[in-house]
């Protein structure tokens, strides 16, 4: 199912994680391991994880030279992940060398997601440090064409540009979108927040939640809440 909630485990130890799913009886969440986590508990969280039964978005946009990422990937694709990510910016051959790298022998990989300009990078910085003068929606949706163009199935954004990337890279084309609040959560860091029923509404494919569900008082039923907003 290309549809589904996903939560961010930003826990920088195994035992802050494990007290977390613990509390999960029924239901076997979707999961994010990002680089906090991973280099915190390294690949052996991740066999833990999925030996208890998760699917895993394993987070740590790879951005290398092809042939470094194309290995790279094949190494995460052994550990049966379920979805992975690179930055757009590192090109199309590194992006045809990741694809080649995920793919096992029977034809199988895990879903390869794009970043394409990072939501903390703005347009002043853009131009100033990175010396790209177009305007950044120009530039998200252009990485997000090379990316799709390149065989990637879709890329992390905004939901609030999710429609946008529908409409330009075709419906197919997955959209990832953090920046999800339940409604009356704390905002946070984060500076445009959707709950998951508007997310649904625009066209994501998948949302990943972090604190709305981490910080709740009881995680399974904000969990729970997400599912049916965003699934029901
Ligand atoms: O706690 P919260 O729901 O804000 O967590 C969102 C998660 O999505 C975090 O793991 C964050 O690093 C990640 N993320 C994001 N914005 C992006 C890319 C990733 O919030 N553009």
């Amino acid at each position: 199912m290309n549809k589904d909630v996903i939560i961010a485990c930003d826990f920088n130890s195994k035992e802050q994680l494990f007290d977390f799913l613990d509390k999960f009886k029924e239901e076997k969440p979707y999961l994010k391991v990002g680089m906090e986590l991973f280099y915190a508990g390294g690949i052996e969280i991740v066999k833990e994880i999925k030996k208890r039964g998760h699917k895993i978005f394993l987070d740590l946009k790879l951005h290398d030279i092809p042939n470094t990422v194309k290995k790279a990937m094949a190494v995460l694709s052994s550990f049966d992940v379920d979805m992975v990510n690179l930055h757009a910016s590192g090109g199309s051959q590194m992006m045809k060398g990741a694809i080649e790298g995920l793919t096992r022998a029977d034809g199988t990989r895990p879903l390869l997601i794009a970043v394409t300009q990072l939501t903390s990078t703005s347009q002043e910085m853009m131009e100033s440090e990175l010396l790209i003068e177009k305007p950044i929606d120009d530039v998200v949706m252009s990485y997000a064409l090379n990316a799709k163009n390149s065989g990637l199935d879709g890329v992390v954004c905004s939901p609030l540009e999710a429609g946008k990337v529908h409409g330009a890279c075709g419906e197919k084309f997955i959209t990832v979108t953090p920046g999800i609040r339940l409604a009356g959560d704390a905002v946070g860091d984060q500076k445009r927040v959707t709950t998951p029923a508007l997310a649904k509404e625009i066209g994501s494919d998948f949302i990943v939640v972090g604190r709305s569900i981490t910080g709740a008082e009881d995680p399974v039923s904000a969990y729970r809440k997400c599912v049916k907003e965003f699934l029901g």
